[in-house]
């Protein structure tokens, strides 16, 4: 059984609260998809309200951490060490649409690295977080990323780009050739989620370009902690600056890397 730092149980307190909220609004969302109206401003509103309760709890249990938070932006607490990564609700349009796959995602960097990580599923009630040195934990058991070898086995996950225009030739030229290298491609709309999935071991691999760091700074540690390597495909370091993710097992990380680097 792992036990949780007091820094886990504070993050783990405040998705259960947002969670809560969330999952009341999406019994709503599943009704208003036969509306006329449609579910867009209420989702919108259910997204606002996550993040609220987000940050009061956060703010609650470390008055001093600052914010970057998908909604509300960036606002710097006393403590310049310390930020909260926030997205309040990852999978959208997966939510608008009434489809149980989205989640909460929260990371905490210091000093520039991000040190804990939860991302919660409120709809399956997975738990899944990770802190720096400790490991990730799917609720209270130790997480490991697959074991696989062989490309021709691997499911690898993946998100399409939002901006539509410049780079989809290019992305599109790396489906093409990831659907003939591996056993299958998985495109689930929610980015924190699909990382999580790749440190819990149902996922081979993760790429995704054009992300921000609320979308992937939580399930990037929890690859990492899982024993997973994540970076950025094209130069091989940090992805958080450029925001393009290549997150696998250690076996397929770098045959992934060069697959891609030769398809785009
Ligand atoms: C999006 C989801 C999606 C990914 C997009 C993200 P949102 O976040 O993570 O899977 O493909 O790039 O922006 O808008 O649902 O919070
Ligand atoms: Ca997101
Ligand atoms: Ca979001």
């Amino acid at each position: 059984m792992a036990t949780r730092s007091a820094l886990i149980n504070v993050m783990v307190r405040a998705a259960d609260r947002a969670a809560r909220g969330l999952r009341r609004d999406f019994g709503e969302v599943e009704q208003l998809q036969v509306s006329l109206k449609g579910p867009g401003n209420f989702v919108s509103a259910a997204d606002h309200r996550a993040e609220k309760v987000l940050r009061q709890e956060l703010h609650h249990g470390r008055p001093d951490y600052g914010f970057l938070m998908e909604e509300s932006g960036a606002s710097p607490g006393h403590d310049a060490q310390h930020r909260w990564i926030v997205d309040p609700l990852d999978g959208t349009t997966n939510f608008l649409h009434g489809l149980p796959h989205f989640c909460i995602s929260i990371g905490l960097e210091r000093a520039g690295e991000i040190v804990a990580g939860v991302v919660f599923d409120p709809i399956k009630d997975e738990l899944f977080w990770a802190e720096k040195g400790v490991g990730a934990y799917l609720n209270d058991r130790r997480l490991r990323v697959s074991s696989r070898r062989q490309l021709s086995q691997a499911l690898i996950a993946t998100g399409t780009p939002y901006d539509r225009e410049a780079g989809r030739q290019h992305y599109l030229r790396q489906l093409d050739a990831m659907m003939d290298a591996v056993a299958d491609v998985r495109s689930m709309g929610a980015a924190a989620l699909d990382l999580a999935y790749v440190a819990a071991g149902r996922f081979d691999g993760y790429w995704e370009y054009g992300l921000s760091p609320w979308d992937f700074a939580a399930g990037m540690l929890l690859v990492r902690e899982a024993g997973g390597y994540v970076s950025d495909p094209g130069s091989g370091g940090d992805p958080l600056p450029s925001g393009n993710v290549l997150a696998a097992n250690d076996h397929l990380h770098a045959s992934l890397r060069n697959m891609l680097l030769q398809a785009g």
